[in-house]
């Protein structure tokens, strides 16, 4: 098949992307290129039974074979819960104590090692979603208030968020991340990325329009960003600093809510991570409520990214924690002027990479000079974002073995009209023409 791709309007050489990325602690990923995170929802789901709750199919296991032949410089996993009844979505791979059992660790083992094979850190991002849990998987999650998020109809997707006690952020939250963590390690990753974007838990510790707190967790920007800071230094406590283990984390770098943290907030908790001692932060923005996975200015049209100018606002906080700016890349000459300006120093890619999971070998070398341009009307953000849940799952159907060694076998080709009209007019039916409600969030 011939993909279409989108205009490289600046025809630079790619070597800078080639270039290893070190971390702090002495860690290199090979190239600057990463996998950001994509929930798979390609895990098993049955809460009535712990053990066999939230365990990583071979679908899994195969997507991300894939990927592990694709030359990145690291490859996130998408988001691996910490708490059994607080998803993101059902499907989603959980690791919770109650839960642990020899095929879960076997599974999340072999998941690290299809990962690393070409010599990718594999680095898994932990979760826990709050009041961002589906009202399907549990009408009453927790909450760092019982804020309830705002939909149409008002509670038609969300449950309402129980505000956790005191007591309760550590043993509902910081000591659940904290064994996920270690439970990654033992398994063999290189580390771990929590999530604190998008308005998951951590977000709604950090964010003044979900946290209501009047206890060491809320209230100011310090008590606010409280929440991750323990989260990290009980990490560091229990995985040896010896073993090199990374911790990273995903963080807004603007909420677009009123009230919500702005570009100056974010600057401010990024100072805290570098201070902290971070291995990498990986830069984004929006949340469920205010999704952003589009252009919003002009002016940032010019350069892809979509939060490019936030980051050029936070990047000079960074002098040891490694950057990453996600969101909105599709050319070489973008990604290429992103690191020239010193905008960011790792270029993290997501939809380009369910469309192509070897599209860093080809970028690399010099074989393509941009992602796959999807037909999809680009304003329709729902849509493409069902095309890479579909394509994840395209991935996942045989190993690269049985794929013939082809990375691209099965996998849909949106940058085809035809094809696209096919899926658009599947999820018309499946939806009843509402799409766009029925699909809300999928970050
Ligand atoms: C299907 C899909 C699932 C996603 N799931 C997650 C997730 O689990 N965790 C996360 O931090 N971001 C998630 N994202 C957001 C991506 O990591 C990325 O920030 C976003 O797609 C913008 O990058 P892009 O323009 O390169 O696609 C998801 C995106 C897509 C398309």
């Amino acid at each position: 098949m011939t993909l279409k791709r989108f205009p490289n309007a600046a025809n630079v050489s790619a070597e800078i992307l080639g270039e290893p990325l070190k971390f702090p602690n002495g860690r290199v990923a090979p190239n600057r290129l990463m996998k950001a995170s994509m929930s798979e929802r390609l895990s098993t789901y049955a809460p009535e039974d712990p053990k066999k709750h939230g365990l990583p199919t071979e679908k899994i296991l195969n997507a991300y074979e894939k990927w592990g032949n694709g030359q990145f410089g690291m490859v996130i996993t998408g988001n691996v819960m910490v708490h059994p009844t607080n998803l993101e979505a059902a499907g989603n791979a959980i690791i919770f104590q109650e839960g642990d059992s020899s095929e879960r660790r076997s599974l999340f083992t072999q998941w690290a090692q299809k990962t690393k094979q070409d010599g990718a850190l594999a680095i898994m991002q932990i979760s826990h979603a709050g009041r961002q849990t589906s009202v399907t998987v549990n009408p009453t999650p927790w909450g760092a208030s019982d804020i309830e998020l705002k939909t149409d109809p008002p509670g038609s997707r969300y449950g309402k968020p129980i505000g956790l006690t005191t007591d309760q952020v550590k043993t509902e939250v910081i000591d659940r991340f904290v064994y996920a963590a270690k439970y990654a390690y033992e398994c063999g990753f290189d580390g771990v990325q929590l999530h604190g974007a998008f308005g998951y838990m951590l977000t709604q510790f950090t964010s003044p329009t979900t946290n209501k707190r009047t206890d060491k967790y809320g209230g100011s920007l310090e008590n606010r960003n409280r929440v991750i800071m323990e989260i990290y230094d009980e990490i560091k406590k229990e995985i040896p600093v010896s073993s090199g283990f990374l911790v990273g984390i995903k963080t807004n770098s603007k909420e677009y809510q009123d009230e919500g943290t702005t570009v100056e907030d974010a600057k401010a908790f990024c100072e805290a991570y570098e201070k902290k001692g971070f291995d990498f932060v990986e830069l984004t923005g929006g949340t469920a409520e205010k999704f952003k996975f589009e252009h919003e200015r002009e002016s940032t049209k010019i350069r892809e990214a979509f939060f490019v100018e936030f980051a050029d606002v936070i990047r000079p906080v960074f002098k040891n924690t490694v950057v990453y700016l996600t969101g909105g890349f599709r050319t070489v000459g973008a990604m290429v002027d992103a690191v020239q300006r010193n905008t960011t120093q790792g270029i993290g890619l997501g939809r380009p990479v369910t469309a192509e999971p070897d599209l860093p070998k080809k970028i690399l070398s010099g074989s393509v000079p941009s992602a796959v341009q999807d037909a999809f009307n680009p304003n329709n953000i729902i849509y493409q974002i069902m095309a890479s849940v579909s394509q994840i799952e395209e991935m996942g159907r045989n190993s690269l073995e049985k794929s013939g060694g082809n990375v691209m076998d099965q996998i849909s080709d949106f940058s085809d009209e035809q094809v696209v009209a096919g899926f658009e007019e599947k999820l018309a039916k499946m939806f009843g023409g509402n799409a766009k409600k029925t699909v809300e969030v999928e970050a």
